[in-house]
């Protein structure tokens, strides 16, 4: 029986959601530990993707599930060194959210389908095409990745609004 531990997640604005992530080339125990944590705290929170600059660990590595249907099995979904190999012309807008902008939704264009070849755990490459509520998952939680947030789509007088709001939350949360 694995002990999970829910980790914190970081709330926009922090310097760590806007950096670059490095690349894993270990993949031992320890990167086995960090999925099902971040696993667990996607579910708990609850999220349906969420990358590893969320919980402060600067390397490319994220999780998702994005089956929503009561009685439907989960697919929890760890892809390491993730890249976008193809992108469908055809566009879809979804309203996003995020777990580090807490209550904050938006519309944002983004393709339809994508290509998508990660590492699996074992360091196995793998590769599959998203569509959906899918894509949209991936491509948000691939931008985390490269210190893009959901709200850097926005016009700027949205995003700033939704900053200011953030830091206000911020302020909130270190006097509770
Ligand atoms: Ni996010």
């Amino acid at each position: 029986m694995t002990q999970m531990t829910i980790r914190d997640i970081i709330i926009h604005p922090d310097p760590r959601l806007k950096a670059k992530t490095d690349e894993v080339s270990d993949f031992d125990a320890s990167l086995k530990t960090l999925a099902d944590d971040m696993l667990e705290t996607m579910y708990v929170a609850p999220g349906i993707g969420l990358a590893a600059p969320q919980v402060g660990i600067m390397k490319q590595m994220l999780v998702m599930d994005c089956i929503k249907e009561d009685g439907e099995a989960p697919r929890p979904m760890v892809l390491i060194n993730p890249s976008v190999t193809w992108t469908s012309e055809e566009c879809s807008t979804y309203e996003e959210g995020c777990l580090s902008i807490p209550d904050q939704y938006a519309d944002v264009e983004r393709p339809a389908e994508v290509d998508v070849t990660w590492q699996d755990l074992n360091g196995e490459t793998q590769s599959e095409r998203f569509d959906g509520l899918w894509a949209t998952c991936v491509q948000h939680e691939i931008d985390h990745l490269n210190g893009k947030l959901f709200i850097d789509y926005l016009k700027p007088l949205k995003r700033q609004m939704i900053t200011r709001k953030m830091k206000k939350l911020k302020r909130e949360l270190a006097r509770a």
